[in-house]
């Protein structure tokens, strides 16, 4: 089979479950290097261990990604040991949704900490490494909230809004290292974060509003992910990619 990310090195953020393990491996099956990077030492290394049973390559990192170090050692300790760094997937975040009387410096911290932060770290440490080796491509897993007014979800809204911008400054200032940045917009996708904060009412909601009539599964997002890190979109940055089914386009 033709594989689409031969000899690259990868980092996944937030890469022991749902979206990020999915994209992680993806990335190994069409040929990168994938470090998969979770605040859960144990079940990074357990997902880094299943992809090399599926015959990938991967190295387990564990760490806050709130903490620029934690991104900063994953990156630095992959260039040295393979040579080069070339995708970065800004991914991990902590979510809980509130109404705003009730949020807490605390939520508003971790959220922000782990969903903001985390990408102006990643991009920042990502760039020299991916300047050294010709260019890479950094992509952020932002959120359809990210365009959207969801009730009891302003932090979510504001941070992917964020993201989006990041995305689009970063692209633009970091061109010139052949570095491309983009976002991806998930809808609504089956993982075990989102189980925690989406009940069967909403769910079945979703999916009567979705055209294509039904909730992402993970495998969508990473079919996007892997196209936005191969070079078939090399003339492709700043952009932010809806994968949601078109339920945020539609109007009922
Ligand atoms: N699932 C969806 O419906 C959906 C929709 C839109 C956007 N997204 C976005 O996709 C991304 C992944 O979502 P998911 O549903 O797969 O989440 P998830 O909660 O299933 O997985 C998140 C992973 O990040 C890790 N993590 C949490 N805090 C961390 C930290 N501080 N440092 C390092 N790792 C940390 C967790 O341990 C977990 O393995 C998120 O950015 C989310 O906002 C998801």
């Amino acid at each position: 089979m033709h594989k689409r990310l031969p000899h690259k090195v990868a980092l996944v953020t937030g890469a022991a479950q749902g979206i990020g393990r999915a994209i992680a491996g993806r990335f190994a099956a069409e040929g990168a290097i994938v470090g998969v990077l979770d605040i859960k030492a144990e079940n990074a290394e357990k997902a880094a261990q299943s992809i090399r049973d599926e015959g990938g390559q991967a190295v387990a990192f564990s760490g806050d990604v709130a903490r620029r170090e934690t991104i900063a050692d994953a990156v630095q300790a992959l260039e040295t040991q393979f040579g080069r760094f070339d995708i970065l997937v800004n991914n991990a975040i902590w979510v809980r949704y509130n109404t705003i009387d009730a949020i807490t410096p605390e939520i508003l911290q971790r959220m922000v900490g782990t969903g903001f932060n985390s990408v102006v770290w990643g991009i920042q440490v990502a760039a020299p490494a991916m300047a050294r080796s010709g260019g890479g491509s950094i992509i952020n897993i932002a959120s359809a909230a990210g365009f959207l007014g969801i009730p009891s979800a302003m932090i979510y809204c504001g941070v992917k809004a964020g993201v989006l911008g990041l995305t689009r400054s970063s692209a633009v200032e970091l061109g010139k290292d052949k570095i491309r940045v983009n976002a991806i917009a998930p809808g609504s996708i089956v993982t075990e974060g989102v189980s925690i904060n989406v009940d069967e009412n909403m769910r079945a909601k979703r999916i009567a509003r979705t055209p294509m009539g039904r909730l992402g599964q993970v495998e969508d997002i990473a079919a996007a992910a892997c196209f936005l890190a191969s070079d078939e979109s090399s003339f492709v940055t700043g952009e932010s990619m809806l994968v949601d089914g078109g339920v945020t386009h539609a109007f009922s």
